[in-house]
């Protein structure tokens, strides 16, 4: 019998998404807060908090992205393999969106194709780690998981898990989005300032090169202006912001039920990937993210095989939906030619036809006699290479790249055309996390990319 007090149940559009199901799989990488309390309060306050990027958004990149898996577009992803909240600055943001509009200059001039530009930024801030603990003179702590869940320095301290920390991730990533979102929609991205963002660097021959061409595209520009074009496609650029979905409880609140559409997006960037490290088929991250309508990416490692590939296919993009799923792979340069032909040809058997991308980074760390985390640009170079190769051998889409990079003139990665060596590492290494390509390092990477895509 109804009474007063009923109330009328509206089925929850979450609940119907089955967006908590993941709760019920196993999670892996996640952090071990101490303060649950703290962590249910962080929780409750960030899912009132606006979202960073708005769905319709998201949905146009799924188009673009579908153009992209079709050769029509090509993907540049790049930024930082951790963004830590201390580099959140004016200046450091504004390096990095610089250096990947410069690559997409010399991505678009060279091979005549729209390309996606892409960061890794504005979210990027938690890491998987192979280890769970570090050990320092015979002290061992926990290692450090990026800044939304603990500090770099070596302090119990500072390593000890802090919910509170996803707030700031989350204030941080929308302080760094509101600054992207200026500069590129406010004139600091405006093509005709193509020789402004080389400012500084003319002396290297990544640099001299990148100038040869920007004086090409200034006297077209200006030949065009003379003939009364239209330039309103040059003032402004769309970019967009992604990073690796790693912890529920930051990723989770910040997705919403889109009111348009009355589907969940992740509101945290927009695309968000799955790590190397979390891509279990039965396990959480892959559960959550089938559930989600951003476009997804998974990284691919060397042994990863066919029947894996499907059995992502199925699980993230069961209506084979174009621009939906991206496939980052991650090889080695050694391995790229062997281990990448027979993933993208199970896929392509199996009628999807998801966005293949390379990440040359990933498969090529290495470990220097001084002590660090590097990586030899040629191996870099080489897994690009070889990553056309594969393509071009099947006759799929070779649709983008995913680089670890800073618009700042670090040394982290040895070789490139300033030849940086393992002593020079010892003077201009500051990440905390994976070496980074610098700023002339990643030009000369784009201008490979670009005599690729040409070839093609
Ligand atoms: N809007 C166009 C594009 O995004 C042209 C453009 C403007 C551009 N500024 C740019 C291209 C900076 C590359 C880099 O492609
Ligand atoms: C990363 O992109 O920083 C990363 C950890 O990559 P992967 O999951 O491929 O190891
Ligand atoms: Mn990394």
């Amino acid at each position: 019998m109804a009474n007063n007090n009923e109330k009328v149940v509206l089925a929850d559009p979450a609940v119907i998404a089955g967006l908590d199901n993941y709760r019920n799989l196993p999670a892996a990488q996640q952090p071990t807060w101490l303060d649950q309390a703290a962590l249910a309060a962080v929780q409750a306050e960030l899912s009132k908090q606006p979202p960073l990027v708005f769905a319709g958004e998201v949905d146009i990149l799924r188009d673009r992205l579908a153009q992209a898996a079709q050769g029509k577009a090509f993907l540049l992803q790049g930024g930082d393999c951790a963004e830590t909240f201390a580099d959140a600055t004016a200046d450091r943001i504004r390096n990095r969106v610089k250096t990947i509009l410069q690559m997409a200059v010399v991505l678009t001039y060279g091979a005549s194709m729209p390309v996606i530009k892409m960061g890794r930024m504005a979210g990027q801030m938690a890491k998987p780690r192979s280890s769970n603990d570090e050990t320092r003179d015979g002290v061992t702590l926990p290692a450090y998981r990026g800044d939304a869940v603990n500090g770099y320095d070596f302090t119990a301290e500072s390593r000890a898990h802090d919910p509170k920390r996803l707030l700031q991730a989350y204030h941080t990533s929308a302080s760094t989005l509101n600054l992207i979102r200026a500069f590129t929609m406010g004139g600091f991205a405006d093509l005709r300032s193509v020789h402004e963002w080389n400012k500084g660097f003319t002396d290297n021959p990544a640099n001299a090169r990148y100038e040869t061409l920007a004086k090409e595209i200034d006297r077209a520009i200006r030949f065009m202006d003379a003939c009364g074009a239209d330039f309103n496609a040059l003032r402004a650029v769309d970019f967009y912001v992604s990073h690796e979905a790693l912890l529920f409880d930051y990723e989770r609140p910040l997705t919403r039920i889109d009111s348009r559409t009355g589907t969940p997006y992740d509101t945290s960037g927009h695309l968000v990937w799955i790590g190397e490290r979390t891509r279990q088929l039965d396990g959480a991250h892959v559960d959550f993210m089938s559930r989600i309508r951003n476009p997804i990416g998974v990284k691919l490692g060397p042994t990863t095989q066919p029947d894996d590939v499907l059995h992502l296919i199925d699980k993230l993009d069961p209506n084979r939906e174009p621009g939906r799923l991206t496939f980052i792979s991650r090889m080695g340069a050694g391995k790229i030619r062997e281990e990448l032909p027979k993933l993208v040809e199970a896929a392509k058997n199996s009628g999807a036809e998801p966005l293949w991308i390379t990440d040359p980074m990933h498969g090529n760390g290495i470990t220097t006699k001084n002590g660090y985390k590097s990586r030899r640009f040629d191996d870099v170079m080489d897994e690009v290479r070889g990553f056309f190769e594969v393509h071009k051998a099947l006759g799929t889409v070779p649709g983008g790249i995913h680089v670890e990079l800073t618009g700042d003139d670090v040394a982290e990665c040895l070789g490139g055309s300033e030849q940086i060596d393992e002593a020079t590492l010892e003077e201009r290494y500051e990440s905390l996390c994976d070496p980074r390509l610098n700023h002339s390092q990643s030009l000369e990477l784009a201008f490979l990319v670009a005599e690729q895509l040409a070839k093609n």
